[in-house]
């Protein structure tokens, strides 16, 4: 493997949150400039782009032939959802892409991360079960689409909206045959839509779905169960990668020539006093388990030696031929990150051997983009790409509606109308290095 290359920054908040009064004279505001290590030439190597997920923009949640996801289900069952919104219409992108591709190429975007709703393509959800042409028409309409006005689609497999067959009658991400599930379904979009795609995210933050959706019951499933379950649910969620990215290299590599890794999200560890052994090694170590838990098995075919010590049989183990599949299944790192923790030794707090502080600013950005090019002109790190969560306004899952990260406003009470907000012309004029703005 060469690279380890790509960065999602998923929270550039955006620079004016509140809605925007008036539409069109965005196209002149110039806002503050680049950040001092943002030159032109750093800000022309990234390819910046935006993203989004399935079920927090598309809506149509029953149309097309699709069955119902676990966030369906989840979101209708009152009680789980703030102010129990849910994601039936969300930013009806279902049938609005067409005026969203328009949109994204007036901000200038050339890179869009989207997801895949796997009911819309697979509608039965297990292996074997056959595709749906009307899911598979929506996306190839959008991928064309988004290919005639010169946007690159970064697809990310799956964003947590799991056929709700699968956790019904097959065990959700529990499930043994989870890979296999999922490997079907991957199949079916490789080759029906591979074509269009270079990019690849087999699993959106697979942390994230097990512990909020099977260790806190925050999320779909809603079950609370323990440590096993945890580690149980990232597991199968590495063979379910290793499966797809194998199948990807003997099918369809030679001709897609596309790139996959997995989306893991992360704090960067800082240690709470630098100058404490103690801290600096729960550091250390809370960066294996966060990060490494993940990526080691993607990179080394197995868990980190730390994980082991600490979970010992409870870490499920990966076959010899699980080990050899999982050795390098990744072109690039995919990173999620939003801000940095400090890190001291000793009391537990959900991963039971560090805690962890919010930063003194109590801020949750992103490393802001000067930082992101301080480390490509400072530190040599190759990032390839940087996609801003996210592109609109949308369905934040247990938040519902409330929370807006967007770039472009979605106005919820007047018809869905989409109003880039500052943060997007500064987006557009920097680093989508868009010239003219026109007239929003
Ligand atoms: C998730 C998104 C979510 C965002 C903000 C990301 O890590 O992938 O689905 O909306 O965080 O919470």
């Amino acid at each position: 493997m060469t690279s380890f290359n790509l960065a999602f920054c998923q929270s550039l908040q955006a620079i004016n949150e509140a809605k925007p009064q008036k539409h069109g004279p965005l196209h002149r505001y110039l806002g503050p400039p680049a950040p001092p290590a943002c030159t032109k030439a750093i800000r022309r190597s990234i390819e910046w782009g935006a993203a989004t997920a399935a079920y927090q923009i598309e809506g149509g949640w029953d149309e097309g032939g699709k069955s119902n996801s676990v966030w369906d289900v989840w979101s209708q069952t009152p009680g789980k959802v703030a102010q129990n919104q849910t994601g039936n219409t969300a930013c009806d992108h279902y049938h609005r892409w067409r005026e969203d591709v328009q949109l994204m190429q007036q901000l200038g975007l050339k890179h869009y991360r989207l997801s895949f709703s796997w009911p819309r393509i697979v509608p039965g959800g297990v292996a074997g079960s056959p595709a749906n042409p009307e899911g598979l028409h929506f996306y190839k309409q959008l991928l064309s689409s988004l290919r005639a006005a010169g946007i690159a689609p970064l697809v990310t497999l799956f964003h947590w909206d799991l056929p709700q067959v699968l956790q019904d009658d097959h065990g959700g991400l529990l499930g043994e045959q989870f890979p296999e599930h999922f490997a079907y379904y991957a199949d079916v979009v490789f080759r029906e839509l591979g074509r269009f795609v270079s990019h690849w995210v087999t699993l959106n933050e697979p942390l994230v779905t097990c512990s909020m959706g099977y260790q806190s019951g925050v999320f779909p499933s809603g079950l609370q169960l323990g440590t096993q379950a945890f580690l149980q649910c990232g597991h199968n969620q590495l063979k379910a990668h290793a499966k797809a990215v194998q199948l990807y290299r003997q099918r369809y590599s030679r001709r897609q020539k596309g790139h996959l890794s997995l989306a893991v999200p992360g704090w960067w560890m800082i240690p709470y006093d630098a100058s404490s052994k103690a801290n600096r090694a729960a550091a250390a170590r809370a960066m294996e388990f966060r990060w490494g838990w993940m990526f080691d098995p993607v990179i080394t075919g197995d868990y980190p030696t730390a994980m082991r010590a600490h979970f010992d049989s409870q870490l499920p183990a990966f076959s010899a031929e699980g080990q050899q599949l999982l050795k390098g299944s990744v072109d690039f790192l995919g990173v999620n990150i939003y801000t940095a923790r400090y890190v001291a030794d000793g009391s537990e707090n959900g991963m039971p051997w560090v805690e962890s502080l919010t930063n003194a600013s109590g801020a949750a950005l992103c490393p802001d983009s000067d930082e992101l090019c301080l480390a490509v002109a400072q530190d040599g790190v190759n990032v390839q790409g940087f996609y801003a969560w996210s592109l609109m306004d949308n369905f934040e899952w247990a938040d519902g509606y409330r929370p807006r990260f967007g770039l472009v406003y979605v106005d919820y009470e007047n018809g869905l109308r989409r109003l880039p907000k500052r943060s997007a012309a500064w987006m557009a004029r920097h680093f989508f290095l868009k010239r003219q703005l026109g007239q929003w």
